[in-house]
């Protein structure tokens, strides 16, 4: 069996189609892995991120509870009793609250599809694009209290082309995404 002793352990809270998900499945399974993801949760039971997590049986379920309150209460119990050390954000579409944020008392990260201090908050692309900017990326960075505002711990850009839209910009740019949230992770284990 794999040994898996030093490695943290890491619960991901996802909303959707979990492609940044899958990208910390991969890295989990490497030999050289830092990290062993022990639970999924979704606050959307049609998240197709279930689906993939419960392929590669890990624990996984949706807490469906549209109050917010109910939802962390129910969440922090589950993070507790797996002794999650690291909760990370992958396309998870919730604020979470400063209460949580404290009782949690863990690093929580999160991947966000800009350069960040620029454009928090949605539409990112639409918006590098409607300002004429010449690059965009994606950040990893610490959450906090604010919305997108933590401790950045890794940026890539990119250029951004004439021919560039919205979605042209979100595919190239959860590319790197994919290759982001695992390097962040690491830089964050090893060196912050
Ligand atoms: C990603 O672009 C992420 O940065 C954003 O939502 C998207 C989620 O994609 N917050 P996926 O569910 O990881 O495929």
């Amino acid at each position: 069996m794999e040994k898996l002793i030093g490695r943290k352990k890491i619960a991901v809270f996802i909303s959707g189609r979990g492609s940044n998900l899958k990208s910390l499945i991969n890295y989990s399974k490497t030999k050289k892995s830092l990290i062993e993801i022990v639970l999924v949760i979704s606050n959307n039971e049609l998240a197709k991120g279930l689906n993939l997590a419960s392929k590669y049986k890990i624990n996984n379920l949706t807490i469906s509870a549209k109050n917010k309150k109910k939802f962390e209460f129910s969440a922090l119990r589950i993070l507790k009793k797996n002794k999650v050390d690291i909760l990370c954000l992958a396309g998870f579409m919730r604020i979470l609250s400063p209460t949580f944020i404290k009782k949690f008392s863990k690093p929580i990260l999160n991947i966000h599809p800009s350069l960040l201090p620029k454009y928090k908050g949605l539409n990112t692309h639409y918006k590098a694009i409607k300002n004429k900017d010449k690059f965009s990326g994606a950040s990893v960075h610490i959450v906090n209290e604010k919305l997108d505002s933590g401790k950045v711990i890794l940026q890539k850009k990119i250029k951004i082309i004439k021919k560039d839209t919205p979605k042209s910009l979100e595919k190239k740019i959860l590319k790197i995404e994919h290759q982001i949230y695992k390097k962040a992770i690491i830089k964050f284990l090893t060196s912050f």
